[in-house]
């Protein structure tokens, strides 16, 4: 479902150049769970954000069901981000002048998606707060805000950055039950931590180091 091929990123600041990536290669299958992990500064976000249409690579290809994504039209990359993924971002990146349920309608795009809203506020215990804005909000309550708002519009790939790294062990775990529950349903999720416990509870785990994969797990699957 999801190729990386020889994806490289240098980021560039007046003569300075910084490699962030280097020449990785990664598939994931429709209904894999898979962890990126390895230390600060590895690349993880960098690869995150280029699987999810967000930052060009310098080289290399991005691949969903067989297209390049950075090779079509701007429209496909559109509803790439738009329909294909749920993003959960490392700082949330939940709008300031936007309420709970605001912020997860930004993410609909059809009926049902709006009707269901209540339901998932429900569910992860959010209904009292869907009026309050995300500066009134404990980092477990932004960060389930966050992923109803990656979900719920049905994405077939979840990518999710860090998304227990800021939470206490019980909001952790409540969290990544919700994940799990998603990925059972047949969704797809590459999840960057840290945590090398959640890594193993993973299907597969990838680790980065210096903008390179130091592990051979990562070439394991076959593309679909
Ligand atoms: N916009 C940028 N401009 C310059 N350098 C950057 C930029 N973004 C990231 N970097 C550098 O690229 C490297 C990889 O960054 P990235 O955010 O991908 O790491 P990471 O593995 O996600 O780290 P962390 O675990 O701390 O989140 C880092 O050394 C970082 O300083
Ligand atoms: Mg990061």
């Amino acid at each position: 479902m999801l190729e990386v091929r020889n994806i490289s990123k240098k980021y560039k600041k007046g003569p300075d150049e910084f490699t962030a990536l280097d020449s990785v290669s990664l598939r994931i299958g429709k209904g894999e769970f898979a962890v990126i992990t390895g230390a600060s500064g590895s690349g993880k976000s960098t690869l995150l954000y280029t699987v999810g249409g967000l930052i060009r690579p310098d080289s290399g290809e991005v691949l969903f069901d067989g297209a390049g994504i950075y090779d079509q039209k701007p429209e496909f990359l559109n509803r790439y981000r738009k329909r294909d993924v749920g993003f959960m971002f490392q700082q949330f990146h939940l709008m300031p002048y936007l309420t709970v349920y605001e912020n997860i309608r930004l993410a609909c795009y059809e009926k049902h998606q709006f009707d269901r809203i209540d339901q998932y506020l429900d569910k992860c215990s959010l209904k009292g707060l869907k009026r309050k804005y995300p500066s009134e909000l404990s980092v477990g309550e932004k960060q389930r805000t966050a992923f109803i708002r990656a979900i719920i519009a049905d994405p077939v790939l979840l990518l999710a950055d860090e998304p227990t790294g800021n939470l206490d062990p019980e909001n952790s775990n409540i969290l990544m039950l919700m994940i799990e529950e998603y990925n059972r349903n047949g969704g797809t999720v590459l999840l960057v931590s840290h945590d090398p416990d959640l890594a193993k509870n993973a299907g597969r785990s990838i680790t980065l180091q210096s903008g390179k994969i130091i592990d051979a797990a990562a070439l394991q699957t076959e593309p679909e």
